[in-house]
């Protein structure tokens, strides 16, 4: 098996809560975000961004989603609040990525959010490629316009996760994966 096989092969996300410091710095984001954007791309728009959380923002903005969550149904229990608080504090870098629709000539509406979908992944990949670890994650505020108007997007625009980077404080635990024979079929022309 080659190394990189390997690497991918055996690539676990690590929940938000063992995501400790060192984050990655200025120069190691940068690197992570120029993998991110390497991806296959059909109308090349770039139909993604991210928005960076770091430092005390990441409280504020913890802060900013426990009064939203007040708000929603159904009532919150008070732990659940504390625990909003803290949503961001996890890790110590958030990088919100955000899936853009952008009018093209060549990529339709579903290809653009394919794509986001593999800057998220190769995201995750690179993380972990530079000793980082990450964890994908969505959750109400992912789909809440008031959150969303909070994190600045406009139309057309939507949360495709809050991917949290941090340095690994446990072993990657393998979990169930899928047996690839249950996944697969050959096509062949009907008979006759
Ligand atoms: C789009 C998306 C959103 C997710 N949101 C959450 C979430 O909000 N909470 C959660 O516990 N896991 C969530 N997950 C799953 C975590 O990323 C999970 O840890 C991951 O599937 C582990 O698989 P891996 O070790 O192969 O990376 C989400 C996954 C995806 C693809």
């Amino acid at each position: 098996m080659t190394a990189p096989y390997e690497f991918l092969a055996t690539r676990r996300s690590i929940p938000a809560a063992f995501l400790g410091e060192p984050g990655p710095d200025a120069a190691a984001l940068e690197r992570l975000l120029r993998v991110a954007t390497r991806v296959p791309d059909h109308g090349k728009e770039a139909p993604w961004r991210f928005i960076i959380i770091e430092g005390d923002a990441r409280r504020a903005a913890g802060e900013a989603l426990a009064a939203r969550r007040a708000e929603r149904a159904p009532p919150p229990h008070p732990q659940e609040l504390d625990a909003e608080r803290e949503r961001f504090t996890r890790a110590p870098t958030v990088i919100v990525l955000v899936s853009r629709l952008v009018p093209s000539e060549w990529a339709t509406e579903w290809e653009e959010i394919l794509s986001t979908g593999a800057v998220a992944m190769n995201l995750l990949n690179a993380a972990h490629a530079l000793g980082f670890a990450a964890n994908w994650l969505t959750d109400w505020p992912a789909y809440d316009d008031w959150a969303r108007t909070m994190f600045g997007l406009v139309e057309g625009e939507r949360i495709a996760g809050f991917i949290h980077v941090g340095t690994p404080r446990v072993p990657p635990r393998e979990r169930w994966r899928p047996e690839i024979a249950t996944l697969v079929t050959r096509w062949a022309p009907p008979v006759g």
